[in-house]
């Protein structure tokens, strides 16, 4: 039998009061893939991450990790499942130090985790600034901060909810870079961009929803091929932020 997906998303209804932000949606995510979300400003993409986090609650349809049923469990239980994210907008403690804002990170954790802290604060490239106040620094930075905040959980299944968006070209290609190595040690990663060829250069899988309807799934020349996508999507342009 093969080996259980990572995420399999299955048929996943979730209404706010009238609007509909995800309708029968399903997805799975194999182990050690990156899929990317793409589709326009309010087709559920952030829900969908919500609902995986144990954030919010769907109205119908389950969710599965690792082949474990995790519909409905609350955030903390999700979380020991080794699932983590970054948020679309920033969360890092602005007056807390980089070190310190990654301790926070890790409480709870047990044990040392000033290991991992020293681990982390290398792989982002942050060690020089790990004694400044995280509000000093650039957003960049600061997104690479909110990065390294998840990494020090460790995580298995990875969430980045827009972690590239309002970043400068040369941050794009280290965080590509950095994905590209945590999935060759075996994370898997589902990443919301509005950025496409970020995500056609980083994904093996895209899936588009429109409206909260998965509008077409497949790889990124399929998608970018997608007559659908194209009218949906990748035709409009990014709104102003
Ligand atoms: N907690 C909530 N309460 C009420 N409505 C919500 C809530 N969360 C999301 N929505 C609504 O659900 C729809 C989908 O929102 P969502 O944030 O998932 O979109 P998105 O695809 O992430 O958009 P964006 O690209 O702007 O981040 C929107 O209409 C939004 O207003
Ligand atoms: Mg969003």
């Amino acid at each position: 039998m093969a080996a259980e997906a990572a995420l399999l998303v299955d048929n996943i209804t979730k209404r706010f009061g009238g609007v509909v932000a995800l309708e029968g949606v399903s997805l799975l995510v194999e182990t050690a893939s990156i899929t990317g979300i793409v589709g326009p400003n309010g087709s559920g993409k952030t829900t969908l991450f919500n609902l995986i986090c144990g954030i919010v609650r769907p109205d119908s349809g389950r969710i599965f990790l690792n082949g474990v049923d995790s519909t409905g469990k609350p955030p903390h239980e999700i979380a020991r499942l080794k699932v983590g994210r970054t948020f679309q907008s920033l969360r890092v403690f602005k007056h807390l130090t980089v070190a310190q804002n990654l301790a926070v990170a890790g409480t709870g954790m047990g044990g040392d985790v000033s290991g991992k802290i020293g681990e982390v604060l290398r792989f982002v490239g942050l060690e020089e600034k790990q004694n400044d106040e995280a509000g000093s620094m650039s957003y960049g930075q600061q997104k690479l901060l909110a990065f390294g905040m998840m990494l020090v959980r460790d995580a298995s299944l990875i969430l980045l909810d827009e972690i590239a968006a309002g970043v400068y070209p040369d941050l794009v290609a280290k965080i590509s870079g950095m994905i590209r190595e945590l999935q060759s040690k075996g994370k898997t990663f589902v990443v919301i961009e509005h950025d496409i060829p970020f995500i056609t250069n980083l994904c093996s899988k895209i899936v588009v929803l429109d409206a909260g309807k998965k509008i077409a799934e497949g790889t990124p020349a399929e998608i970018t091929a997608d007559q659908r996508v194209i009218q949906a999507y990748l035709g409009e342009k990014k709104r102003a932020r």
